[in-house]
């Protein structure tokens, strides 16, 4: 544990050089995308269309909630937040989400 939330946004933002957008960040992750794999179309595909409960991988195994509001470990590890950052953005949109994304979706999970 060697961050917050609310650091992750301040230092997203700072790198993107404009500020967070909730509204934006919760567009993102509940679209249906095009880019990615096929049978991981959204960020709800996993994570559910309510990051203040529960989800479940692929494999039917469940995922705690990514909403630091109900999940307080959530945004609180650099690297684990990139590592996942760049797998399921990858798997999702076909490619990395930008400092501006990932500062917009910090943003909207910390507002549930
Ligand atoms: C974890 C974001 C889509 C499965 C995470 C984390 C982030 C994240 C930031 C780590 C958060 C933390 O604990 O600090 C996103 C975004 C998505 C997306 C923005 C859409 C672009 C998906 C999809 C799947 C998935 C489609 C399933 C194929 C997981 C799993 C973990 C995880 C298994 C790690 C286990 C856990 O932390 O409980 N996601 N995710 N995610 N995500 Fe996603």
């Amino acid at each position: 544990q060697d961050t917050s939330p609310q650091a992750l946004i301040e230092q997203y933002s700072a790198a993107a050089g404009a500020a967070a957008s909730p509204e934006n960040g919760q567009a993102l992750f509940m679209a249906t995308h095009s880019g990615g794999k096929p049978d991981t179309p959204s960020c709800t595909t996993c994570h559910s269309a309510d990051p203040t409960k529960g989800g479940q991988a692929r494999t039917g195994k469940p995922i705690d909630p990514l909403s630091p509001t109900a999940n307080p470990e959530r945004f609180t590890d650099t690297k684990f937040v990139e590592k996942w950052f760049g797998r399921n953005c990858n798997s999702v949109l076909g490619r990395d989400c930008s400092a501006q994304e990932k500062a917009d979706i910090i943003a909207w999970l910390v507002s549930l």
